[in-house]
């Protein structure tokens, strides 16, 4: 059927299943690769985008739920990586393979809109949904300390 979505400020009118996993559309049906398939149910946040700026794994989001609402993923998420969280990133070199980043980031991303100066706790409670197998997490931490900063100058 033919649903249209708006993704990073584009419509998009896509002809899929109305249960087809958001996941699925974002990589394979719009071509947006950035958002990271890892479990495919719900435990490891690689699939982390925004949806209406709440961090949503898309892996277990139909697609139907999507509509009307306005999705964000990696690649929206500012121009040319200038968003706090990314120049935090970028500053402190947190990626190593770099495969759960863009969910770590947009996860990070949502904690930050709503508490813009989280503390260890806060940060560890948000940030406990998304998995990093190459233990980046405490340099995620320090980082989304540091967009704090950025985003408060
Ligand atoms: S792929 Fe969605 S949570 Fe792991
Ligand atoms: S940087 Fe490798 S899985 Fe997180």
């Amino acid at each position: 059927m033919a649903l249209t979505l708006n993704v990073n400020n584009t419509s998009y009118t896509v002809d899929v299943e109305a249960d087809t996993p958001l996941l699925w559309v974002l990589r394979d049906t719009i071509g947006l690769t950035g958002t990271k398939f890892g479990c495919g149910i719900a435990r490891c946040g690689a699939c982390t985008v925004h949806i209406d700026g709440q961090a949503q794994k898309s892996c277990n989001t139909k697609v139907s739920a999507a509509v009307g609402a306005k999705v964000t993923t990696i690649e929206g998420l500012s121009n040319n990586s200038t968003h706090p969280v990314q120049v935090a990133w970028s500053e402190m070199g947190v990626p190593q393979c770099g495969y759960c980043q863009s969910g770590q980031i947009m996860t990070a991303a949502a904690l930050l809109s709503k508490r813009p100066r989280p503390t260890d706790t806060e940060i560890d409670e948000v940030m406990v949904e998304n998995i990093c197998r190459c233990g980046t997490y405490l340099r995620i931490r320090q980082a989304i300390h540091r967009a704090a900063e950025i985003g408060t100058r």
